[in-house]
């Protein structure tokens, strides 16, 4: 979402006159798009403005601003305690970046606006990928209502509010119309897309709705809460071509004690049934998962339970965290803190498990031949490509940069952690 969000900040200020740089000292405005997500996430906001502004010293005119959920919690406190900014922003504010650069200029003083409004216009702002590319983010809801009790999310993004429907089939028609194949929809919880008062439409009907668009071929979406995900939307597997055989579905933990303290409102069994129904409609679906350890109470049998969950469950791929304390959410009243170094352990023990499982899932696709969406030259060897599998695994293989946006059939012919290796077959 934040990628999406820079985006959507690039797009506008193309309207301002700015083009993109990827260097920073040739920057005459530098914005630092944040996350609040965990501790580690803000600590590096700092040093990076702190990097940022060395530039703006030795180059007088140029303007440093920060945007995202870090502007949004601190508000006024960051020209406070970081004088040299010029602009503050928050969450709801970024269709406004134009008045706020041009607000400075013409005052020379710094801008801060964190107000919430009650809709959230960027989310309609069209932000096409950079030129050649076939992959495009779109909105279709914005914050969340969940109050997942270890979250930041609900207080810095906002109420849930979803976006018109035929705003969004209009928007990806004039993506398909502009050489994209491939969109991956965007919300904090997209299963509980159409819940906004008058908005009158599911997310089964829209993932069904934009199946029916022609030129685009995958369809993706993220992330999915585990208590919204409806048959209707699992029936979406079966029926809709294009919609890939993948899904991010967030457990948190394995313990129904330590979900309960959550506030997530499924159990683990609850979460089983999912995937039960989502491999019954799907059988290759790959399913990946974000998992907290030592959330304030985890007992070694809790963390046990989450291992045995991964095992009945096997993740193609997992993100896991420590959990980080965040002011403002209900987990900071909790008691058990888990110590630093125990919430270490448990997080390197999860870690070998999962690298164990993902070996086993990629090991299994050698021999298979799988569709490759290629997405341009492989970073570490030019002579190849790399591109994704419809279960969004990243695939190498020899070829020219013209395959670039082609979607292609490769043979996999070995199988890493991280990436498997092909064989061009077309
Ligand atoms: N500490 C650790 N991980 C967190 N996440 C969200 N909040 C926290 C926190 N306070 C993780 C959750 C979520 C993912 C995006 O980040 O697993 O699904
Ligand atoms: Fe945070 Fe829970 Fe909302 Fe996800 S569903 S954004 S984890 S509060």
């Amino acid at each position: 979402m934040n990628v999406h969000d820079s985006e959507q900040l690039t797009e506008l200020l193309k309207g301002s006159g700015y083009v993109r740089t990827d260097s920073a000292k040739e920057a005459d405005l530098i914005i630092v798009n944040t996350c609040s997500i965990r501790e580690k996430a803000e600590q590096k906001v700092y040093s990076q403005l702190g990097r940022y502004r060395q530039i703006k010293m030795a180059k007088p005119g140029v303007m440093l601003g920060i945007c995202g959920c870090v502007a949004q919690q601190q508000g006024e406190r960051l020209i406070e305690k970081l004088p040299f900014l010029d602009l503050v922003f928050g969450t709801h504010n970024i269709h406004r970046l134009p008045e706020f650069i041009s607000r400075v200029g013409k005052t020379g003083r710094p801008v801060v606006e964190t107000g919430f409004h009650e809709t959230v216009p960027s989310i309609g702002i069209l932000a096409p990928p950079e030129r050649g590319a076939v992959s495009a983010f779109v909105t279709i809801m914005q914050g969340c209502d969940n109050y997942c009790a270890f979250c930041v999310v609900p207080y810095l993004r906002g109420r849930e509010e979803s976006r018109k429907f035929n705003d969004i089939l209009a928007e990806v028609k004039a993506l398909a119309d502009g050489g994209v194949k491939e969109v991956t929809l965007l919300g904090q919880n997209v299963n509980s897309y159409g819940k906004t008062p008058g908005n009158g439409h599911s997310f089964s009907e829209l993932l069904r709705a934009i199946g029916g668009i022609g030129g685009i071929e995958r369809i993706r979406f993220t992330t999915s809460h585990p208590k919204d995900l409806s048959d209707d939307i699992i029936d979406c597997f079966r029926g809709v071509k294009a919609l890939c055989e993948s899904i991010h579905l967030p457990v948190q933990s394995g313990s129904d004690a330590v979900l309960a303290r959550m506030n997530r409102k499924y159990t683990s069994a609850d979460y089983l049934d999912c995937v039960r129904k989502l491999r019954g409609a799907c059988p290759d679906i790959a399913i990946s998962s974000d998992i907290i350890v030592g959330f304030p109470g985890e007992t070694e049998q809790d963390y046990q339970k989450t291992l045995d969950l991964m095992g009945k469950v096997r993740f193609d791929t997992l993100f896991s965290f420590q959990y980080s304390e965040r002011k403002g959410t209900a987990a900071v009243g909790f008691d058990g803190k888990v110590n630093p170094d125990e919430k270490r352990r448990r997080l390197i023990g999860l870690q070998s498990l999962q690298d164990l499982h993902t070996r086993e899932k990629n090991d299994k696709l050698v021999g298979k031949t799988v569709e490759v969406l290629v997405e341009g030259t492989s970073r570490n060897t030019p002579q190849d490509v790399m591109g994704r599998t419809r279960t969004n695994k990243i695939v190498n293989f020899a070829g020219g940069s013209d395959l670039a946006g082609t979607a292609v059939r490769v043979r996999i012919v070995d199988a890493f952690l991280h990436s498997l290796r092909g064989e061009m077959l077309d």
